[in-house]
């Protein structure tokens, strides 16, 4: 059964904010370059790549639903934040916003009886508790750091290791 045009808005409009997520994870990335944390700019860039492919399989599922893609314009993200915690503070905010458009597209799912949606959709509501948790870890560490330079400077190094 094919997606209803209702949901291929609603999946369409979810490809545009994992886009958005991916750039702004990259803004992110070149502001811990400029201020040579090497480590915190890996992380964003790991973080930037996993947005991509949320919106490919995003894609993906609206082509196997006999839907269209149809991409929009992407917002510019910000480029200054005012030090590591508040950008990462940011990327955990993000991460509760886009938690709860997933949460509306599957309320939308279900309101559709759109049962292959609503089966896709869980893969996204599960990794979205695994995105705020990381977010929140970073956060309440990077509190922890405080304006310890050397603290910072070894914290760096540990983000600076993910996979
Ligand atoms: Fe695609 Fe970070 O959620």
């Amino acid at each position: 059964m094919e997606m209803t045009k209702k949901m291929q808005d609603a999946f369409n409009e979810q490809i545009n904010k994992e886009l958005f997520s991916e750039y702004l994870y990259l803004a992110m990335a070149a502001y811990f370059d400029a201020k040579n944390l090497g480590g915190m700019s890996h992380w964003m860039k790991k973080q930037a790549g996993e947005e991509h492919s949320h919106a490919m399989k995003l894609y993906s599922f609206v082509y196997d639903r006999g839907g269209k893609v149809i991409l929009k314009a992407i917002a510019a993200p910000k480029t200054e934040w005012k030090n590591p915690l508040d950008a990462f503070n940011e990327a955990y905010e993000h991460e509760k916003f886009i938690t709860e458009s997933i949460n509306k597209l599957w309320d939308a799912a279900f309101s559709d009886k759109d049962r292959a949606s609503m089966a896709f959709l869980k893969w996204f509501v599960d990794e979205q508790v695994e995105e705020e948790a990381n977010a929140s870890e970073i956060v309440e560490k990077l509190k922890m750091v405080g304006d310890s330079k050397s603290a910072l400077f070894m914290y760096d190094a540990v983000l600076g290791k993910r996979e």
